[in-house]
C-alpha cells in the first residue's frame, strides 16, 4: 500500500518546523505506527554540526519515546527536485525498529518513489548478529 494524503502532509508540515539554520536543508518526515498513529519529525542542526540529527531518526526517537513500538511506513519530504533518501545512519535505526518499513520520498508538491528499508539496507546489521554464541 502507499503513503495517504494525510501521513504526505504530516511531513510537509513537519518540515516547515525543521531547525536547519546551518545547511538551510529542511527535511520532514512522517511515521505511520501499525495502528494508525501519526508521529512527525525534522532536522535539528546544532551549531556543534556534528550533533545535527535527520528528520527520520527525530519521527522515530520520537516515537519509540512514546511507547510505539510497530511502523509501517515513513514518508521524507525535502524541498528538492529528485528524491532525498535517508542516510545511512537513519537507515540503521530505521531497520532496528522497523524491518519491514516502507519509505515514501516526497517534495512539497511530488510523490517520487516508495522503497522498503531491506532495499535501502540490504545485510542490515541487527540485533540477531550480536549473539555470538
Ligand atoms: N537530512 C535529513 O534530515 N534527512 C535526510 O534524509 C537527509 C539529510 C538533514 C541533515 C542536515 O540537517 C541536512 O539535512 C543537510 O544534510
Amino acid at each position: 500500500m502507499s503513503a495517504s494524503d494525510a501521513l504526505v502532509a504530516a511531513a510537509r508540515e513537519a518540515r516547515e518546523r525543521a531547525f536547519a539554520p546551518y545547511s538551510t536543508f529542511k527535511v520532514g518526515a512522517a511515521l505511520e505506527t501499525a495502528d494508525g498513529v501519526i508521529i512527525t519529525g525534522c532536522n535539528i542542526e546544532n551549531a556543534s554540526y556534528g550533533l545535527t540529527i535527520c528528520a527520520e531518526r527525530v519521527a522515530m526517537f520520537k516515537a519509540i519515546a512514546d511507547g510505539h513500538r510497530h511502523f509501517v511506513r515513513i514518508v521524507v519530504v525535502a524541498d528538492t527536485s529528485a528524491p532525498t533518501a535517508p542516510c545511512g545512519a537513519c537507515r540503521q535505526v530505521l531497520s532496528e525498529f522497523a524491518p519491514d518499513l516502507e519509505i515514501t520520498l516526497a517534495n512539497l508538491t511530488q510523490v517520487f518513489a516508495q522503497h522498503t528499508i531491506r532495499e535501502l539496507l540490504p545485510h542490515a546489521f541487527g540485533p540477531s548478529l550480536l549473539d555470538r554464541r
